[in-house]
């Protein structure tokens, strides 16, 4: 087995793309904040199958953070990443770069316009983070110019945000949303769920449940019952504290006033689990 390609500085990568550039290579991209889990690897399965080769970016980035507590707490495991990847395809090439490598000494979010998608549900939570992310992604991507990027449907709401801005942009890339990963007790997959205690951890499961009674009980009912009959089921559970749960249409992200059958609704939710905050989404028709 080679030893997987990790280059830290954008030049770096830069000169080795300008190199497999020339020969034609199609390239895939994951951006990602590392500590992965089988979540992020289904994005790199899908990207190594697709692509010739695949960049894996691995940055905790710093402007997407609306807690400082969040960024600090956030897990560095770049060894355990890179053998994970090692062990799904030697096509891959690690990109971990240092803040001020990406930010040149100027870590501040640009603002973007995203039609309002940024506006609701996490936007609504988090402050400037949607900007955050698009600065970062924006910045990622136009360094590697893949032909393809991957991004999971665990954050449906910043893929959407994603598309709009390379639209927008016209920024020659097709953007791909895949599904997410759970675990077996349905728990979506995710680097916070490592700090939830075992019994809460069993108990997240409740997450997933309720949002699939929620799309039975919506395909009968109106969104506003459907949404104080989640809310009503998180009252009985004392280590689950909801956040917000929408119902939102699945292309404009607004909230559903009246159900139409020509249009795809799904729905959100966060949940404070003893303090760790967690996101989850099922499409509902
Ligand atoms: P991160 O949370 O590391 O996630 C990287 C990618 O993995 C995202 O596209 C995310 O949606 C996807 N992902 C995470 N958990 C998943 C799961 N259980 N199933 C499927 N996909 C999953 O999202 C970010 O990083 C950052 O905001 C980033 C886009 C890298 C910009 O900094």
């Amino acid at each position: 087995m080679r030893f997987m390609l990790v280059f830290e500085t954008k030049k770096e990568l830069q000169n080795y793309l300008f190199e497999i550039k020339t020969k034609k290579a199609i390239i895939g991209m994951v951006p990602t904040m590392g500590a992965l889990h089988m979540g992020h690897i289904s994005l790199v399965k899908q990207a190594v199958s697709k692509n010739d080769i695949t960049v894996v970016s691995i940055f905790v980035n710093p402007t997407q953070f609306d807690n400082s507590e969040d960024l600090e707490k956030y897990p560095t495991t770049l060894k355990e990443d890179t053998l994970l990847l090692q062990q799904v395809s030697s096509e891959i090439i690690i990109f971990s770069p240092s803040a001020s490598d990406i930010y040149d000494g100027n870590i501040a979010a640009k603002k973007y316009n995203f039609d309002g998608l940024d506006k609701v549900m996490e936007g609504e939570f988090r402050g400037n983070h949607f900007n955050g992310v698009g600065t970062i992604v924006e910045t990622l991507l136009t360094l590697v110019m893949p032909n393809n990027a991957y991004f999971g449907e665990k954050d449906y709401q910043q893929l959407a945000i994603i598309k709009n801005l390379i639209e927008k942009q016209k920024i020659p890339i097709t953007i791909i949303g895949c599904p997410i990963v759970r675990e077996a007790n349905g728990l979506a997959m995710s680097s916070r769920n490592e700090r939830l205690s075992p019994p809460i951890r069993k108990e997240a499961a409740f997450l997933y449940k309720t949002l699939i009674t929620a799309k039975e009980k919506f395909g009968t009912k109106s969104a506003l019952l459907t949404i104080n009959w989640v809310k009503n089921q998180f009252k009985t559970k004392d280590n689950l504290k909801l956040e917000y749960v929408q119902i939102a249409d699945a292309r404009t992200l607004q909230p559903v006033k009246r159900k139409q059958k020509s249009r795809k609704y799904r729905i959100f939710i966060a949940v404070y689990a003893n303090g760790i905050r967690l996101i989850d989404n099922i499409a509902l028709n």
